[in-house]
């Protein structure tokens, strides 16, 4: 399987507090997820990274030769002075997309140039979140063909499996951080209405949500999952009163 890289520079965290005219309203999740539903869709395995820094991104570009099937670059401003990251795109040789949530060339003059289009396969400005996606479909038909997968061992391909896994991990973990804030806040909102925090028919809802929102052949697993989800999230529920109570 291939593993296209999703690499957003500079203020692309900021993405759901920018200028909602040029960026659009949705986080730097919201697109990091979208890659990853394409990605499903293209049956190509998506990684996804973002940095402030200059140095950081490099450094990815150089750490994703051999490991890497293709990227797509939103490099930020970067995009149009950093000599440093065209010469690391020019030496990895992986196909780079460049892409742009807004357009770069109707906006102000210092934004029309890009330094990096010419070692790029291909630019795409101005779609909003699409530019990525058709991004990803572009690299998928057109500029991944040539890098088939036998100059790969088993050893590199597990490590990929498990980059892939440990990105995955971090960000379930961020999810499951969220989703455990909400339910403190239920928590404390049942608590103050003083009701009962349990609610079975709400569980059964989550449990019938998670077997239709995955493929037929994981719905099952998919139930146990959320279970279990459920379960600490009623064992926090329960501190959190243990703890009102003693107070
Ligand atoms: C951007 C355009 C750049 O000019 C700007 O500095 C960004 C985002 C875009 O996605 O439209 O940070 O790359």
């Amino acid at each position: 399987m291939k593993t296209i890289l999703i690499m957003n520079g500079p203020n692309l965290s900021m993405l759901g507090k920018r200028d909602p005219k040029h960026y659009g309203s949705g986080t730097l999740a919201d697109l990091e997820n979208a890659c990853i539903n394409k990605g499903i869709e293209l049956g190509v395995k998506v990684l996804c990274f973002q940095s402030e820094s200059e140095s950081a991104l490099i450094r990815k570009l150089h750490t994703s030769m051999g490991v890497i099937d293709g990227i797509v670059l939103n490099a930020g401003a970067y995009t149009h002075y950093s000599i440093a990251i065209r010469d690391a795109i020019e030496l990895i040789k992986i196909p780079v997309v460049e892409v742009h949530l807004s357009d770069i060339h109707n906006r102000e003059d210092f934004r029309n140039r890009s330094v990096i289009e010419d070692v790029c396969v291909e630019q795409i400005s101005g779609l909003g979140v699409n530019s990525y996606l058709v991004a990803m479909e572009r690299l998928c038909d057109t500029y991944m063909k040539d890098h088939e997968e036998e100059s790969k061992d088993c050893t590199d391909l597990l490590g990929e499996e498990r980059i892939a896994i440990d990105a995955l991990d971090k960000e379930l973990l961020m999810l499951w951080q969220r989703r455990m804030k909400h339910v403190e806040r239920i928590a404390k909102i049942k608590m103050e209405m003083g009701t009962e925090t349990y609610a079975p028919s709400r569980e059964q809802e989550i449990l019938e949500k998670a077997a239709n929102g995955v493929e037929k052949q994981y719905a099952e697993l998919a139930q146990d999952f959320m279970k279990e989800i459920m379960r600490l999230s009623k064992e926090r529920q329960t501190q959190l009163r243990n703890v009102t109570n003693e107070e």
